[in-house]
């Protein structure tokens, strides 16, 4: 086994069809193709346009990822690729793909969780990051305070009840009529704005490291209806503004809470939602004030990727865990 493997990994679990290069903690090349301005047409994602999509763009990404890092495809010691969660058409050609190499290459596939991929993202942004720390984890799908023992272990201290952050940043997007994906708009207009609208502090009620976005989502829904129906003028931008520090704040509020009762020097974060501006600097200053050390992969090691993938294909690759070329794509799984 190799202290430094040369590692192709590949995403396709959503509407991203990406691939990147590493060799050992150290990113060779990072490519990606999205279909997401076809789904935004639709106002979210269209699983068979996304299967298709992935269909026409994997190979010319794969190929784009190799050449970038000036590899040849005989020098990789294994692959990695995103086998769940996510739509399974999807999911199955980055699979199959991979497969193929596998078999074709005789070298290792490695099963990533896309979850565990995102949590993985900050091992690059820092090349000598070792646990135990806490992640905050903020996706589409998750949101959750993960105090990380090793590489390979993990203790969820709370998530979310009902709705994921970036969920609930897509659904005020849609209040607010704003394209999907709504985080980088809700954030954008929230730049204009400011925090003038009071919204339950329904999140600060629930104690531990739970969360609750339903709640915040719905009063967002409700002021916006209210002033509609009584021809009330409001501001968006104020709305995205106030909505944003309500949803984000205790986010970082309780990632440095999980940090100090660990008793751990540092906070890492992942997924779509870290790319959040706003929260990055809350994170920042939080964690300066506590005197914490923050690790924030990259904006685009946030959101989708592949490099992210190689990153935990190579946590596995060191753990001795590969994949058979049976391994099936899942819709859903959970952090393991
Ligand atoms: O991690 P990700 O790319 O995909 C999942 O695994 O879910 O996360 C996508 C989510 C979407 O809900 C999107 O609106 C949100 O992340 N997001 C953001 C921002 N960029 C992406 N939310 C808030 N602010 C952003 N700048
Ligand atoms: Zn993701």
């Amino acid at each position: 086994m190799k202290e430094n493997p040369i590692i192709l990994g590949i995403e396709s679990s959503c509407d991203e069809t990406a691939a990147a290069v590493i060799c050992g903690r150290k990113l060779l090349s990072d490519e990606i193709i999205s279909s997401a301005s076809v789904h935004a047409l639709y106002g979210g994602v269209v699983p068979e346009i996304a299967s298709r999509a992935h269909t026409d763009a994997v190979d010319e990404v794969v190929a784009r990822a190799l050449a970038k890092a000036n590899i040849q495809k005989e020098q990789l010691d294994a692959v990695a690729v995103t086998y769940g969660a996510g739509l399974l058409g999807a999911l199955l050609v980055g699979l199959s793909f991979a497969k193929g190499l596998s078999f074709g290459l005789n070298i290792p596939l490695i099963g990533v969780n896309h979850i565990r991929g995102h949590l993985a993202a900050c091992y690059l942004e820092d090349e000598n990051l070792k646990p135990p720390f806490i992640t905050l984890l903020a996706s589409g799908g998750h949101t959750a305070i993960i105090y990380v023992k090793t590489e390979t272990e993990f203790e969820v201290l709370g998530s979310t009840r009902d709705d994921a952050a970036g969920e609930a940043f897509d659904k005020v997007a849609r209040v607010l009529s704003l394209p999907y994906p709504g985080g980088p708009h809700v954030e954008k207009l929230a730049r204009e704005g400011s925090d003038t609208v009071a919204f339950p502090k329904m999140l600060k009620g629930l104690g531990g490291y739970d969360f609750s976005y339903s709640g915040l989502k719905t009063a967002v829904i409700n002021y916006v209806h209210t002033k509609e129906q009584k021809g009330e003028p409001w501001s968006r931008a104020d709305v995205a503004c106030s909505f944003q520090k309500a949803a984000l704040d205790i986010l970082a509020q309780k990632a440095v809470e999980g940090a100090l009762e660990k008793g751990v020097n540092t906070v890492a974060a992942g997924g779509g939602v870290i790319a959040n501006g706003y929260l990055r600097e809350k994170l920042t200053e939080c964690c300066k004030k506590a005197g914490l050390k923050l690790v924030l992969p990259e904006k685009k090691h946030c959101t989708d990727n592949a490099a992210m993938i190689a990153a935990e294909g190579l946590v596995q690759y060191r753990a001795g865990n590969f994949s058979p070329l049976s391994l099936n794509a899942e819709a859903s799984i959970p952090l393991r």
